[in-house]
């Protein structure tokens, strides 16, 4: 594989855990409906605690069949698994954040927030997985570029097959 190949196995966990929770998407919002302070709420609702949990599962899933097909990138099982609880949990928890983020600036659910939808799962994602298995700066940058595009297309395409109920 070349470098760039490399950095989008590596990050592949993560992306399914992001996109995920819209399969599964359950009733339990993951702030139990509570508003912060500012009255508005913490998270919403369009963050539950199935989706959560199942992104979280199908990350790892990818990862564990990912160690199937390329055992040698990991090189043990251990390591595969904990890069794709670390990719998958970094990107729910910074989809979380991101969350946090815009109710906090007064946007609804569902609002496009550009910028904060594409980098923040992402950013989040490689901060917890580069203490398990680092990559370069360069397919650092590499993921960065091409992550909001291939948002952009998993959004567009989640929303032709009535998985969501805009394209973004
Ligand atoms: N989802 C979920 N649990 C999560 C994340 C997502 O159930 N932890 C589901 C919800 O049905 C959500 C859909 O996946 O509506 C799409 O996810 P996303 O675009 O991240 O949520 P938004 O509805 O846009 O909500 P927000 O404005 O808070 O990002
Ligand atoms: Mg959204």
């Amino acid at each position: 594989m070349n470098e760039l190949a490399e950095a989008l196995w590596y990050i592949l966990p993560a992306y399914f855990a992001n996109a995920s929770p819209v399969i599964f998407k359950g009733k339990t919002p993951m702030d139990f409906g509570k508003k912060f302070i500012d009255g508005r709420r913490i998270l919403g609702d369009g963050k539950t605690w199935r989706g959560f949990f199942g992104g979280l599962f199908t990350g790892i899933l990818i990862g564990i069949i990912q160690y199937q097909i390329k055992p040698d990138f990991y090189g043990s099982f251990s390591v595969a698994l904990k890069l794709s609880f670390a990719l998958s949990l970094g990107a729910l928890l910074g989809d979380l954040i991101g969350s946090f983020v815009k109710r906090r600036i007064g946007m609804e659910r569902g609002y496009p927030a550009v910028g904060l939808d594409q980098w923040g799962f992402l950013i989040s994602a490689l901060i917890l997985a580069y203490p398990i298995k680092t990559i370069t700066t360069g397919q650092v940058l590499f993921l960065l570029v091409v992550t909001p595009f291939i948002h952009w297309g998993a959004n567009v395409l989640a929303y032709k097959l009535k998985w969501k109920s805009v394209p973004w």
